[in-house]
């Protein structure tokens, strides 16, 4: 698919740099995408096969950059990338391992699974289990297993990669990865690469400039109930013994159990909503919208993802946290809408996301559909795992340190200090929300997370990740879905029925 871009080009990995990509660049029309390694921003380009562009690029581009020939026709491109997680928790998790060991695992999954194998190879398979733990500096693996990997590698750092593998392959990879290593399918075709425009942020800046303690937005955030956000994210877990969810990952059963249970309670607090497919086999996006009272284009967006991942070979996927948590919190601000009557200067969206997992594929559909629309987005705030909290640590509000809206951020940081003075409020740089399908997109956006610092949940992309455990905390998931709460009321502007 990429081929069909340009039929012959390269492809390049360069730190992001927004000139590589202005309208007068001659590859404005082959970029894949900004993927994280590190510290690092990446953009996955193609290029012309042309001298005069590649030279043009030259300024915006470090001293030593590969320009690498592009992937097979109708492969697909992956990119896998090692989570920012607090040092430790790596150590305690035998399923966490390097890309390596990774490759050498996946390669061995499919040749397992070939129908192609012959009693030879099934032996060479078998025997080379036992090597586990002997170090090669390739691959662990006997050569004739290797050389039927089923991926070529286009880019590696010890914490990020670029691959190419066939589609089906790809569909599946996020189940094969170690722990703390997630993937994300590039797109097939190009995307167009929309910077926010300083007039987008007109809005945030005005209620930034002009915010200040409103008693009203305190006693409406203040009427979360805690107590059902306990029962609500018991359905979602499967805790509850009733709901029959084992696991919510996109391609699962109980992934559209919770889908429509999401829907019928948003709609219950007089949300109009609606099931959003975006990939075939992927269990839709959730949509739900309360329209303004007064005559407006401009919507004020608050999200989270409800898809989750379990451990490595476990169907098990409750995620309590991820993103249970963020789940929970926009369907408590629903009920609170609710009981409290309010009612909206701006279009509201309450939106559970899917396919989050896989590389936010549920949000940049929807974001990609809203940009065609033409939609005046003035805020977007995801909230993907606020409940978790290391013993000793005080609450906490953690904001996206590379990927976002800078007065976003500094918006949802001014509102918490306002109105939940009690959480401490840091930046992390746990990465990758479906903030930034929205910020890709040319809207404004920004991220809620449960910690000012890197991951330290250690049940994150476990079978574990349920809400009755230790270190899962109600009080901290209550203190940031105010704080989204009480952004959107700033943002939005809102009336109370008359007393
Ligand atoms: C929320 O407000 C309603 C009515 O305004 C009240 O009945 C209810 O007890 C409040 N709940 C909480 C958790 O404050
Ligand atoms: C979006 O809505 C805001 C707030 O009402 C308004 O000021 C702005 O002009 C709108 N922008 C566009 C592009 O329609
Ligand atoms: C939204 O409304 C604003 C102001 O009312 C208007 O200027 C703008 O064209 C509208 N945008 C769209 C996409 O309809
Ligand atoms: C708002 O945020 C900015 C930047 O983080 C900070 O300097 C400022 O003190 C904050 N203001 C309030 C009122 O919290
Ligand atoms: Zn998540």
């Amino acid at each position: 698919m990429l081929a069909n871009a340009f039929p012959v080009g390269l492809l390049l990995i360069a730190p992001f740099n927004p000139a590589l990509l202005a309208q007068d660049s001659c590859v404005k029309n082959g970029f894949y995408g900004n993927y994280r390694d590190g510290d690092t921003m990446y953009s996955v380009i193609t290029t012309p096969w042309d001298h005069d562009c590649t030279y043009s690029l030259k300024p915006h581009l470090p001293q030593v950059v590969e320009f690498l020939p592009l992937p097979e026709e109708g492969s697909q491109l992956v990119w896998l990338e090692e989570d920012v997680i607090e040092d430790g928790l790596r150590e305690m998790n035998e399923l966490s391992g390097t890309l390596d060991q990774f490759l050498d695992s996946f390669t061995m999954h499919w040749a397992k699974q070939s129908q192609y194998n012959t009693p030879s190879q099934q032996a060479v398979l078998g025997a080379s289990s036992a090597h586990h733990g002997t170090h090669h500096s390739i691959s662990r693996l006997p050569l004739e297993v290797w050389e039927q990997r089923p991926y070529t590698v286009h880019y590696q750092s010890p914490s990020a990669a670029l691959v190419s593998i066939s589609a089906d392959k790809a569909q599946t990879i996020d189940t094969l990865l170690p722990a703390y290593w997630k993937s994300t399918l590039l797109p097939r075709e190009p995307i167009s690469y929309q910077p926010v425009p300083s007039a987008s942020v007109n809005h945030v800046r005005e209620v930034l400039h002009n915010l200040k303690f409103n008693p009203d937005i305190a006693s409406v955030v203040n009427n979360i109930s805690i107590a059902q956000m306990k029962n609500d994210i018991r359905f979602l877990t499967g805790e509850d013994g009733k709901s029959g969810i084992v696991s919510r990952h996109s391609f699962s059963t109980g992934a559209r159990t919770a889908a429509k249970w999401l829907k019928e309670r948003f709609e219950d607090t007089g949300a109009t909503c609606e099931l959003k497919p975006f990939l075939t086999g992927f269990t839709p996006n959730v949509v739900c919208r309360y329209p303004a009272i007064i005559e407006t284009n401009a919507t004020v967006l608050l999200s989270a993802h409800y898809d989750s991942r379990g451990s490595f070979g476990s169907t098990r996927a409750p995620g309590g946290d991820d993103d249970g948590s963020g789940t929970t919190g926009i369907l408590s601000i629903a009920r609170t809408i609710a009981r409290k009557g309010v009612k909206f200067h701006s279009n509201v969206e309450l939106v559970a996301f899917a396919g989050e997992e896989q590389g936010l594929l549920g949000s940049k559909a929807y974001a990609r559909e809203l940009r065609a629309a033409g939609a005046n987005i003035t805020l977007m705030i995801q909230a993907d795992m606020l409940a978790y909290r290391a013993p000793g640590e005080p609450l906490q509000l953690g904001l996206p340190d590379l990927i976002g809206t800078p007065e976003a951020t500094q918006l949802v940081g001014n509102v918490s200090g306002i109105y939940v003075p009690e959480l401490h409020v840091g930046f992390t740089p746990a990465c990758c929300s479906d903030h930034q399908s929205f910020h890709e997109q040319g809207f404004p956006a920004t991220q809620v997370f449960e910690r000012a610092g890197p991951i330290a949940d250690p049940m994150y992309h476990n079978s574990g990740d349920l809400s009755d455990r230790e270190g899962y905390d109600f009080e901290q998931l209550l203190a940031i879905a105010k704080v989204q709460f009480a952004t959107l009321l700033h943002t939005a502007g809102f009336e109370l029925p008359s007393k």
